[in-house]
């Protein structure tokens, strides 16, 4: 199979962005790399290089902490009412309305996913992340404490922000990973140094003048491009960081804890996956059939959620092989930024050249290509959508995170609850899972049987600002969204008082 990529062209708004000088945004002021390096950024598709932007390295993480700090201790910020918080945070959501198109734009250039995506799902999201999240900020109440001490006591709490907070971000949905970030963290009144990942720093910088348009003082919100093993570490390592959120590999996540331990910092992860999805036999088999390859296809299968592990009951599951490789077959690959294209290239090179290992690795061990397990093309980081048949838990394609557009298929023919959760559970990971049945009784137990931070009942990948979103096992530490993240960016201070 071989494809033409064409690339389309940008609208005006995001060449314009392209051509500008790209910088670090540090207390309010847009600034070149301590260093004076910058690195390439690359589209995805053709391997052409768009832009360059600052090497930020420990000197300018040095320079954005320090103006995090005195933003959150001594400028307007630290004494803004949290009504004011609440409409600077809904401002963003509305900027980025305004935007939308071309955030969309630079996010499918920037990581070759499809256009069409981009702005549903990732921009779409983060809209909808700030509005939500911009609610908070008036929400966060203490409590009154009836205590039995002798005397007349009045205890209480205060909900406080936990501080200056690193947010370390991944490429595979750069903007929206960073508004699940920046959207909490405002609404509690922290201060931040968002990292953005090295492979996807456009649609961060272009959110950093929203930022200042929409009114924040300066230093509030600092952006660091660089590499995570020098600006990522420099933050995660930071002394005068309160705490740090990642969103990452699991790899780099454990880095993340140890370097946490100098001034035990607070620490959120989110991390990989190895997520289930279970067809049952009374399931509607169509439905699940599309949505099991969506799970795995979708965003290149680039999600920590991807339905990697597909598990069919023996008496559906040739149907289910055959229709997830049928609506494989039917995915148009191509330039992201065309809106016909339903999946675009991995994000790098390095990428490419894992899953192309992950592909090799599933052959030798003995699965079956039912369909795809190619590079189409001769440029770019494509990989065909692929099923792997008559997969087992012994084989590295299982065991392992992928991060590409590869499903393993195995089948059940257990009709125990228990033996089917024990096979969804045999994984590190425990992010998401899926259950396929139109049996209620079926699905709400196998969700409480699974050890997954979601579930998800005939759909997979579901995502929501209100819902809390986050992994069991080594699929990361606490939850994003929802009201549980407001944890993760307040302190509770208790006050007793002797009356
Ligand atoms: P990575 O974990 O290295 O990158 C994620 C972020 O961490 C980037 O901003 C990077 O600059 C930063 N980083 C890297 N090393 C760091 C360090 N020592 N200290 C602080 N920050 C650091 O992920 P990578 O290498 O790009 O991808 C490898 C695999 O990780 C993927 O194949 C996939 O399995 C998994 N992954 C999972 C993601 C998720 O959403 N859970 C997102 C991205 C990757
Ligand atoms: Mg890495």
């Amino acid at each position: 199979m071989t494809i033409a990529i064409r690339k389309p062209s940008l609208g005006s708004a995001a060449t314009a962005f392209l051509a500008k000088p790209h910088k670090l945004l540090i207390d309010g002021k847009w600034v070149d790399a301590k260093s004076g390096q910058t690195f390439p950024v690359e589209d995805p598709a053709t391997e052409e290089v768009i832009a360059h932007v600052p090497a930020g390295d420990k000197a300018d993480i040095d320079a954005a902490v320090a103006a995090a700090r005195r933003a959150f201790e001594t400028g307007p910020w630290s004494r803004i009412l949290p009504g004011d918080r609440s409409r600077l945070v809904w401002r963003l959501g509305d900027l980025l309305e305004q935007h939308a198109d071309e955030f969309a734009e630079l996010e499918a250039l920037d990581n070759g996913k499809p256009v069409t995506n981009a702005r549903r799902d990732d921009v779409q999201g983060s809209i909808n992340m700030f509005r939500y999240m911009a609610g908070w900020s008036t929400r966060l109440t203490g409590e009154t404490i009836p205590v039995s001490s002798p005397g007349n006591w009045h205890v209480y709490t205060l909900r406080e922000p936990v501080g200056v907070v690193g947010q370390i971000i991944p490429w595979n949905f750069p903007l929206m990973m960073a508004a699940w970030k920046l959207a909490p963290a405002l609404a509690a009144g922290c201060t931040i140094v968002l990292k953005p990942a090295e492979q996807t720093p456009l649609t961060a910088l272009r959110f950093g003048e929203l930022i200042q348009e929409a009114g924040f003082p300066d230093g509030v919100v600092n952006i660091i491009t660089g590499y995570g093993e020098t600006a990522g570490a420099a933050l995660a390592n930071h002394p005068d960081v309160d705490k740090v959120a990642f969103t990452g590999s699991t790899e780099v996540g454990k880095l993340i804890v140890k370097a946490a331990a100098g001034n035990l910092k607070r620490v959120s992860l989110e991390l990989g996956g190895k997520s289930p999805a279970i067809v049952f036999p009374d399931a509607d088999i169509d439905r699940a059939i599309s949505g099991t390859a969506s799970a795995i296809f979708y965003n290149q299968g680039q999600c920590c959620t991807a339905g990697s592990r597909l598990f069919a009951h023996k008496s559906v599951y040739d149907r289910v092989v055959e229709g997830v490789s049928a609506e494989a077959g039917k995915i148009k690959i191509g330039h992201g930024l065309d809106p016909n294209v339903n999946l675009g290239p991995l994000v790098s090179k390095e990428q490419h050249n894992r899953v192309r290992g992950f592909l090799e690795s599933g052959r030798k061990e003995g699965a079956e290509v039912v369909t795809g397990g190619n590079v189409p093309g001769n440029q770019g980081y494509f990989v065909e959508p692929t099923v792997l048949a008559n997969t087992n838990r012994d084989m590295r394609v299982v065991r392992e995170e992928i991060f590409g557009p590869v499903v393993c298929v195995q089948s059940f023919d257990d009709d125990d609850l228990e033996a089917v959760a024990k096979f969804a559970n045999d994984t590190e990971y425990g992010l998401q899972a899926s259950v396929w049945t139109s049996n209620l009784k079926v699905a709400h137990m196998m969700a409480r049987k699974i050890r997954a931070g979601t579930i998800c009942i005939n759909n997979h990948n579901y995502g929501d600002p209100a819902w809390p979103f986050g992994g069991y096992k080594q699929s990361g530490w606490g939850r994003e969204m929802g009201k549980e993240v407001m944890e993760h960016y307040t302190e509770t201070k208790a006050i007793a008082a002797l009356l």
